[in-house]
């Protein structure tokens, strides 16, 4: 029995490894400060769990349309008008997934050719690399560099495209690295997907986790872009609901028709009484989101102050997500090999990224983040490296 060949070039996710090994650690007893998810520590707010359990004590428990509930399509419409400026018609324009992940599969079997090629900016989600290749696509890899804020170079990228460059992948607030892309960066993206005539997929599921004023900007916005970008975006990030795996994407209405029928061959619809909880979370006071961003921003200062004092870090302040992406070059040490050292002597798991960073998520308690800093900051100082 032998999987098929196309699973040869699909990696386990590696942060799923790092995951295992301190769940593993855990069960032999060890205590660990996770540090390497990417999802919020609060839960879901009251009102949201409540409309999702009416709708199971109501029945609401059937397929729905293949495009989601027409109530939560409206509100999403709404959405994308208040807060992006986005005009989406809600009857085949907008499609309710199993969460964004979902919508980054459908975009890319939709809209991909085999050998197509896919700019995708990087450090990345790995995702966006895995579902190009699973539609026989060619990820083409651009960095993104600290020096310039983890924002793309337009250069950079101009320099990358071919005649079989089909897609580009953005993704702002920026996760790994919490970059927050500037206005005039998208506007210049966006002539160079209008100038080489490229599909742009955005994913904005960041954008509520935003702060020291800087302004989420949508690309799709920008003339000439509505026929040509995917939007996407979901209720994980802003309305703590990982579990609830429901996101949302809109489009014209002549790429949402591709995509509908991946969509209905894959999943059909999203969970029917998740959407009734989804509507209430768009439909209802923000209140909660605020706070979870307002905490988010307290440990991000407090996390980015302690790390700044480490010795042999680089690292960036972010402006978005909840995640610090540092530099562990000067350590002498790989990111990996890192990695394991603090789960070792610092009881925390890490995500390392690439062989010279690591990614430190905030989404969980300042009490124990402290605690984290503090670990981490007596097992650097026991490495005795000389830094410059
Ligand atoms: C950039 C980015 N996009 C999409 C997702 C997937 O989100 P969802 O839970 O909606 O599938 C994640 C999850 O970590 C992410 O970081």
């Amino acid at each position: 029995m032998k999987l098929a060949k196309r699973m040869d070039i699909i990696p386990f996710q590696p942060i799923r490894i790092i995951v295992e090994e301190a769940t593993r650690r855990e069960k032999q007893g060890e205590k660990i400060i996770h540090l390497e998810i990417g999802r919020p520590d609060f839960d879901t707010p009251c009102h949201i769990k409540e409309a999702a359990m009416n709708a199971i004590s109501e029945g609401k428990v059937h397929y729905t349309s293949n495009y989601g509930i027409p109530e939560l399509r409206d509100v999403i419409a709404e959405k994308f008008k208040q807060d992006n400026g986005l005009v989406f018609d809600p009857s085949d324009e907008i499609i309710v997934t199993i969460g964004a992940t979902e919508g980054i599969f459908l975009t890319m079997m939709a809209l991909l050719d085999p050998e197509d090629e896919v700019i995708i900016l990087t450090p990345s989600f790995p995702c966006y690399a895995q579902c190009a290749k699973m539609a026989q696509a060619i990820p083409v890899f651009v960095p993104l560099k600290q020096e310039n804020d983890f924002e793309p170079v337009i250069a950079d990228c101009i320099e990358k495209i071919t005649s079989k460059t089909k897609m580009i992948v953005i993704n702002t607030p920026h996760n790994p690295t919490g970059a927050v892309y500037s206005e005039t960066i998208l506007k210049e993206l966006a002539q160079i997907a209008i100038d080489n005539d490229l599909f742009v997929l955005s994913d904005e599921i960041y954008e509520k986790n935003i702060y020291d004023g800087y302004k989420h900007f949508s690309i799709a916005s920008l003339p000439g872009m509505h026929e040509r970008t995917i939007t996407l975006n979901g209720f994980s990030k802003s309305h703590c609901m990982t579990g609830w795996r429901l996101g949302y994407l809109a489009s014209c209405r002549e790429l949402i028709a591709g995509l509908i029928r991946i969509h209905q061959y894959v999943t059909v619809c999203a969970t029917s009484f998740a959407q009734y909880g989804a509507v209430a979370a768009l439909k209802g006071s923000q209140e909660d989101v605020e706070k979870m961003t307002g905490e988010f921003n307290r440990r991000r200062i407090m996390m980015v102050e302690r790390l700044l004092d480490m010795p042999g870090l680089s690292v960036f302040k972010p402006k978005g997500a909840f995640y610090i992406f540092i530099n562990v070059e000067n350590l002498g040490m790989s990111s990996q090999d890192l990695s394991t050292y603090l789960l070792d002597e610092a009881s925390i798991a890490v995500v390392p990224w690439g062989d010279m960073h690591i990614r430190i998520s905030y989404a969980n308690s300042y009490e124990n983040l402290e605690k984290a800093m503090d670990n981490m900051e007596a097992a650097l100082k026991k490495l005795d490296v000389n830094f410059l």
